[in-house]
């Protein structure tokens, strides 16, 4: 250990180094690059100017009101809405959209027992809001071929109890907008709030709609009638520092029902528009500075240009022989299945990790098959770039064919089968993870494709009883 300013800066280089890299445009998925010459060290300069300051106290701290007002300012003039608040990422606005929703159908028509309405499709922060806020999920199929939610159905879920409908603009799974405008009437219909999850593509098609060549984009946002509220990630294709999520309302007469207010103690009185108390700043002026330098132009530009790589790559894909794309994108992630029972696609991700590109493994779930997530951002909207990820695409697919499909022994997935994930012993998951792969000391192996395989012929409960043990097994008190 040293407590020498460079030595301490190395040895954070040196952690880094071992991680995937955050620009480049090859790691896709976690992260998003503009390609901007800058604009990281904007971000950096900002964050580090407002690190210390507490967006606790808007009193003390008046300029983070003043930024929170123009980021809302210029989300609401691109979305609609006529409220909002600035959180920390996606999860924590879905959790906000949906702590508002449940506070709401209790004030204003006395639900004790709410339900929450999610597409199989809704992302999994939904879910750990109705386990985090004590609502019901009541889940919806969505098109087998499509990945769209049937608006009857979603119609047909809704009870007395129901407090809110989600839909995606688009998913993150398959990159497709659910039926915003035709569910939105039909839960404003019944009185029920609707919440539109476009924390990822929220920014981008809002701005992409803007260009002169524009493709056809379906009404997702505020100004659409019966959405109430919507959630848009900055720090995703606003190109913000981490931390920077926008939740709009359609006005703020919903937002305060998601507030916190405190004064029965006797310290400060507390007022909490998100799930944090003290929270820096650093995010939030980040953002804003993010926002200004590339303005509402400089977007529509980038969000054009992610459009055209995102049509050229799903196009090369196709073209791939043993791929073909899950969907056709509607925005800017593209998931990629199989056609080829020879060529397994977590295979495919692992060689392509040897060659240094990160494809993201989506497990196969319902009629969605096992595929690669493709998130494009601005970064790889080079030509050069979309030429070497199709050809290393074109190689690593002829590697894994050559290499075979992963395996599952059929006496594991039935011994799985018969375990009660609620029920398992230490010794039990002991047993479950060594047959997973995952090794003794916890460290997880270089190819990730074996334990994948196993991962999705188990049950999603028993997987969601494992998958913390396998993680828990990285921070334990040894490595601490
Ligand atoms: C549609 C959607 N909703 C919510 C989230 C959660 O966002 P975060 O990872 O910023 O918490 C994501 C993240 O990818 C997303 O794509």
């Amino acid at each position: 250990m040293s407590t020498d300013h460079d030595a301490i800066l190395a040895r954070l280089a040196e952690l880094r180094a071992g991680d995937l890299p955050t620009r480049g445009g090859r790691t896709m998925a976690y992260v998003y690059d503009s390609g901007l010459d800058g604009l990281e060290e904007l971000a950096v300069a900002a964050q580090a100017a407002f690190a210390g300051v507490n967006g606790l106290d808007m009193t003390a701290f008046p300029s983070v009101v003043e930024l929170e007002n123009d980021l809302v300012r210029r989300a609401t003039a691109l979305l609609g809405g006529g409220a909002g608040t600035f959180t920390s990422g996606g999860t924590e606005s879905c959790l906000l959209a949906v702590l508002t929703a449940r506070q709401y159908a209790r004030g204003t028509r006395g639900v004790t027992r709410p339900e929450l309405i999610l597409p199989d499709t809704a992302h999994a922060a939904f879910h750990k809001a109705a386990e985090l806020f004590g609502l019901d999920v009541v889940t919806v199929p969505v098109d087998p071929a499509t990945f769209k939610v049937w608006p009857a159905d979603v119609a047909a879920a809704i009870t007395e109890r129901t407090a809110l409908v989600v839909v995606s603009a688009p998913s993150y799974a398959h990159g497709v907008v659910d039926p915003v405008a035709e569910v939105a009437a039909l839960a404003a219909e019944r009185g029920v709030l609707c919440h539109v999850d476009a924390c990822i593509g929220g920014w981008y098609l809002g701005h992409l709609r803007r260009a002169a060549d524009a493709p056809d984009i379906p009404d997702f946002d505020l100004t659409v009638p019966g959405v109430t509220s919507l959630s848009v990630d900055l720090h995703k294709y606003g190109y913000a520092a981490k931390g920077a999520s926008l939740l709009l309302f359609a006005d703020a007469e919903l937002r305060r029902h998601g507030w916190f207010a405190h004064a029965s103690w006797p310290g400060y009185p507390v007022v909490n528009s998100t799930l944090q108390g003290t929270k820096s700043a650093g995010p939030l002026a980040a953002a804003w500075a993010v926002t200004e330098r590339v303005g509402t132009d400089g977007y529509t530009a980038l969000s054009t240009r992610v459009h055209r790589t995102t049509r050229d790559l799903a196009d090369g894909v196709g073209r791939i022989d043993g791929l073909r794309l899950l969907a056709r994108p509607e925005a800017s992630l593209i998931a990629v299945a199989s056609d080829d029972p020879e060529v397994d696609v977590f295979v495919v991700a692992d060689e392509m990790r040897e060659s240094g590109w990160y494809l993201q493994p989506q497990p196969a779930f319902g009629a969605s098959p096992a595929n690669l997530h493709l998130t494009v951002t601005a970064a790889v909207a080079e030509e050069e770039t979309v030429r070497l990820l199709l050809g290393e695409l074109e190689k690593a697919v002829g590697r894994a064919r050559a290499a075979g499909p992963v395996r599952v022994d059929p006496a594991i997935v039935e011994a799985a089968a018969s375990l009660d994930p609620e029920a398992l012993t230490a010794e039990e998951v002991e047993i479950a993870l060594a047959l997973a792969g995952v090794g003794e000391g916890g460290a997880l192996p270089r190819r990730m494709a074996p334990v994948l395989a196993v991962l999705q012929a188990l049950p999603p409960k028993l997987s969601e009883r494992l998958l913390p043990e396998v993680i828990g097994r990285l921070y334990t008190a040894a490595g601490q």
